[in-house]
């Protein structure tokens, strides 16, 4: 009963009766964030500092009706100072509602649409419309975005992510995300930190992984987030090489607090703790396991094991983070829990999710220029369009909204009344096949699934959803109406598209949110020229990068993978097909994506940097007869001392260039891009010799190359 009284008057007495933080030393603007929150902390008692480093139950059903669990996650707010709550939730794309509760929320493209867009104005929008729902629920924590390299393709959440298989891509596009999120008071959290690579045995294999691939491959995302002041992460469920990720002092404190110089706190996986782990680095445990709760840290304080100023610097972390974002400033009622039952969805947020989608398209294929598709013409519709449609991924990442546009229903509102638009849904493989026949043109809806917890168990489309026999079905349509024929390609990541050359165009949207069925019809008949390029492989066969066992999902046996070895070490997605010159005979290369124009590069020209470094620059000009925008990227080629692999280091997107305009694009090579990490030293040493920068279209479709050569005075 003392319970329930106590939840009674914090219900009938909302936040809203006090403005904020109550004022103090802390309440200087003039001072950092830093120097706030540590005057902040010396107000506060070791009561109220324990009870922030461990979160309180989490969406459980009994908890529903309590502001100190009613979100996903939760750090109760300290009333005596006016400090509100944490009030964290799902996910990365957007704010997941559990069931039981109500209320609209915009199902986003994913993460790795974001990142095939390689956009970073678009990346802007994407956080800053997801930031603004969390705020109108009352969310002061986004649990996103997901950051981590896609080392194996079939892992489950590769849509979640928005690095694709490139550190470089991550690098660049979590930074607008980050700002996007957090203009909106929300703080921002990187996950998941690190090495959660694969989701088999997720929460006990150990990725055996050495310190040089770490910083240079896996790193450099959540170093992106760092250089944007994200104010949190989330240490992930997994070992690295032997040490829990929550409770690894190499990763946690020698690698990200002190070499990457992280500022804000790191909040344990839900359950991925083992131990009492401040000391090497972990500033919030969440529920599912309590191994620092109050008691125990206070336990822990007496017997000496932790020091009260480990205490200080966590809770410090966590007060920076909120200020430095602004949750601070905000009247406590903007953190009222009843707002998580608001409906957030707008008619602007499903305009931009539409128009993200869409930039996030990818064209891989457009023989004798079939798309974009004319009006006035009999379209047969075949395969997921309907109510089966595929629009996002499960787990954590998942988001329900209120409404989905299916393909069908988009491409019927493209068409209008000028065309007849025949659905099939393709089982019937004869049937389906007869309709395409019949028609002007096919467009044939396929995809896969993934989710939180589960690999795929093959990179086909026949794996995944409950129609098998998808490929034998674009196969059987090829064979009759193949030249007129488009294939949609929905999918949590790399797949197999073993006819792709037996039809006349593929286009991939991966997980494209609830607006899938207007933005593929905004591509397919042209209202947006398509600019996405892939940011991962798609490979040719099944473990095309030749994966031992041992690698993936690692040894001693399937069953029981305690370790993942990373010998591969740099050689990651497309820097391997580079390495062994594979060639695509049904996949296609890192960076491809086509346009309904033609782009002409010219006038490479390289300058000495006045800070270090390289400027690169060079023209694009549209050769073609459509207005559109092109992503150029760069690849670096080290001195073969470097022992480094072509990669890429820069990118940029062209704005909207009519037909026959030209730009020129300018891109920055740092000292840090001409760089190896040294284990010697621990940081990044410039490497002399001989460099190749080759700029184009694709990471094989390189237009201007030229070389310069550095020396390093030692
Ligand atoms: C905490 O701050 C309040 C308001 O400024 C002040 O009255 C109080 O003395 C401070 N207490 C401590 C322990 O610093
Ligand atoms: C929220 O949206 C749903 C439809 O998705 C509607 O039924 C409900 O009435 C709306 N609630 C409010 C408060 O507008
Ligand atoms: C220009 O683009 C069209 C449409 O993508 C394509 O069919 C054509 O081959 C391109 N022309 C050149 C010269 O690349």
């Amino acid at each position: 009963m003392a319970w329930m009284a106590a939840v009674m008057s914090s219900w009938l007495m909302p936040f809203t009766q006090v403005a904020g933080l109550i004022p103090g030393p802390w309440s200087d603007p003039s001072l950092s964030a830093h120097e706030r929150a540590h005057l902040l902390v010396a107000n506060m008692t070791l009561t109220e500092k324990l009870q922030m480093l461990h979160g309180s139950e989490d969406g459980r059903s009994e908890c529903m009706d309590n502001p100190r669990c009613a979100y996903v996650g939760n750090i109760a707010p300290v009333e005596r100072l006016g400090m509100p709550p944490v009030n964290m939730n799902d996910g990365p794309q957007g704010f997941r509602s559990p069931t039981s509760l109500a209320g609209t929320s915009t199902a986003w493209p994913s993460g790795l649409t974001i990142a095939a867009s390689w956009d970073e104005e678009a990346a802007f929008e994407w956080g800053q419309g997801m930031g603004k729902e969390f705020y109108d629920k009352g969310s002061n924590l986004q649990l996103g975005p997901g950051l981590n390299v896609a080392r194996v393709p079939l892992n489950g959440r590769n849509f979640e992510y928005l690095s694709g298989e490139d550190p470089y891509l991550g690098y660049r596009l979590v930074q607008p995300v980050v700002k996007g999120i957090q203009s909106q008071k929300v703080v921002a959290n990187a996950k998941h930190f690190i090495q959660n690579n694969q989701e088999t045995n997720r929460a006990g294999v150990s990725e055996e992984v050495d310190e040089r691939t770490r910083f240079e491959v896996y790193y450099p995302p959540f170093e992106g987030a760092v250089e944007a002041g994200v104010g949190s992460m989330m240490c992930s469920y997994n070992k690295i090489n032997g040490y829990w990720s929550c409770e690894n002092p190499s990763t946690l404190q020698s690698d990200l607090k002190q070499a990457i110089n992280f500022e804000g706190y790191v909040m344990s996986d839900w359950g991925a703790t083992h131990s009492m782990s401040i000391a090497a680095g972990l500033d919030v445990e969440q529920p599912g396991a309590a191994w620092m709760n109050a008691d125990l840290l206070r336990q822990a304080l007496e017997a000496g094991v932790v020091k009260e100023n480990q205490v200080d610097e966590s809770v410090r972390r966590i007060l920076q983070a909120m200020i430095q974002v602004g949750v601070m400033d905000e009247p406590l009622s903007a953190w009222d829990w009843g707002k998580r039952l608001r409906n957030v969805t707008t008619s602007a947020s499903v305009a931009s999710a539409r128009r993200l989608s869409a930039k996030g398209t990818v064209l891989l294929r457009n023989e004798g220029g079939l798309l974009p598709l004319a009006p006035g013409k009999r379209v047969a519709v075949i395969g997921l369009a309907d109510a089966n449609a595929i629009y996002h991924g499960g787990g954590s990442g998942s988001v329900e909204p209120s409404f989905v546009s299916t393909p069908l229903q988009g491409i019927r509102d493209a068409v209008g009344d000028s065309g007849t638009i025949v659905y099939n849904d393709g089982r019937d493989v004869v049937a389906a096949a007869e309709l395409a026949k019949q028609s002007d043109y096919a467009i044939v809806f396929v995809g896969t699934l993934s989710r939180e917890d589960f690999d795929r168990s093959s990179l086909s489309l026949d794996v995944g959803t409950d129609w098998i026999g998808q490929n034998e079905a674009v196969s059987r349509i090829a064979v009759y109406a193949g030249q007129k024929t488009v294939v949609v390609v929905t999918t949590p990541g790399a797949v197999l598209l073993p006819w792709s050359r037996q039809v006349a165009a593929v286009v991939t949207n991966f997980m494209p949110g609830q607006q899938a069925g207007n933005a593929i019809a905004d591509v397919l008949f042209g209202n947006v020229n398509p600019s996405g390029k892939l940011p991962l492989t798609f490979p040719n066969s099944e473990n095309e990068i030749q994966f031992s066992a041992a690698q993936y999902p690692g040894v001693p046996d399937s069953k029981a993978p305690a370790y993942a070895f990373y010998t591969e070490q740099l050689q990651v997605g497309y820097r391997f097909y580079e390495a062994k010159h594979l060639q695509f005979k049904t996949g296609f290369p890192f960076g491809h994506g086509l346009s309904y124009t033609n782009f002409t590069y010219g006038s490479l020209n390289l300058q000495d940097n006045s800070g270090g470094g390289k400027i690169v620059t060079f023209t694009i000009k549209n050769t073609g007869a459509r207005r559109g925008a092109e992503v150029a990227q760069l690849y670096l080629e080290f001195p073969a001392s470097a022992g480094e692999p072509f990669q890429l280091k820069g990118f940029a997107k062209t704005k909207l260039l009519e037909a026959g305009e030209a730009c020129t694009l300018q891109l920055h090579l740092r000292p840090r891009d001409l760089s190896i990490w040294d284990v010697a030293t621990r940081s990044w040493s410039q490497v002399g010799g001989v460099f190749g920068v080759s700029v184009g279209s694709s990471s094989r479709d390189i237009r201007l190359r030229t070389e310069f050569s550095t020396t390093i005075l030692v």
